[in-house]
């Protein structure tokens, strides 16, 4: 079984790991410092819920989400290179957009390069935008989203409760997050205050392990 739970500093080299695993062919070695700014900076300044993939020898993917106003964002969505091909990938996007959707998102947005444009056009994403060299000579950016209809959360959710099913185990936190009447319309940053007692207990409780 495959353990989803909310990021610590302590998974923070296992992380940069994961990521140094996809280089050079999903990031260039300078995307790394970005990388390090994210984990170190920026989850703990905006309070982003960010989260690792367990297996038995330890974190095998991480990923996460931020919130515009009415977008969910996929942050930093990583499989150890070791491991791909085996859906995990697919069972980390699906959990976010599913918690996003939940969240009150109306849409997920992403930026990735072209190489995975095609794994999350598989989710329905479409390519709105992206610059050519963005990501550094050669390396450029596509700007995905996805539309949250109804019949859109119906399916994902569908097909996370397939994904999840006998392999994938949500954990706590993250399952009371999507059980959980949680309404962040109106974000800039990630802000739970209208989340209800025990939905804050655990999101203060991630948010204490980030700090
Ligand atoms: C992109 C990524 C998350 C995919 O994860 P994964 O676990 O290998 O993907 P899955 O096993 O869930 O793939 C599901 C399906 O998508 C396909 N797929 C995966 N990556 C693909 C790609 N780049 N292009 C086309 N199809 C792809 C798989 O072949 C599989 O197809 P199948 O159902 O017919 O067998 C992974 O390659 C990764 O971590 N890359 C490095 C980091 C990265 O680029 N993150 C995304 C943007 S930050």
């Amino acid at each position: 079984m495959l353990h989803l739970r909310p990021y610590t500093p302590t998974d923070r080299e296992a992380c940069l790991a994961l990521f140094d695993s996809n280089v050079p062919a999903y990031f260039a070695p300078h995307e790394r410092d970005d990388f390090v700014t994210f984990l170190d900076d920026d989850l703990v300044e905006e309070h982003l819920p960010y989260f690792v993939l367990t297996g038995s020898t330890g974190p095998i993917a991480c990923g996460g989400i931020g919130l515009r106003v009415g977008e969910v964002r996929m942050c930093w969505g990583i499989v150890s290179r070791l491991r791909h091909g085996e859906r995990i990938g697919t069972f980390m996007l699906l959990a976010r957009l599913c918690l996003g959707a939940k969240m009150g998102a109306t849409r997920a947005g992403l930026d990735t390069i072209p190489k995975t444009v095609p794994f999350f056009e598989r989710f329905g994403f479409v390519v709105v935008g992206g610059e050519d060299d963005h990501y550094g000579p050669g390396i450029h950016r596509r700007d995905l989203q996805l539309a949250f209809d109804s019949t859109t959360i119906a399916h994902l959710h569908a097909r996370l409760a397939e994904a999840a099913r006998d392999r994938f185990d949500l954990g706590l936190a993250f399952d009371l997050l999507t059980r959980a009447n949680v309404d962040l319309r109106c974000v800039g940053n990630v802000n739970f205050a209208r989340a209800d007692d025990g939905v804050r207990a655990v999101i203060v409780n991630m948010c204490a392990t980030l700090e």
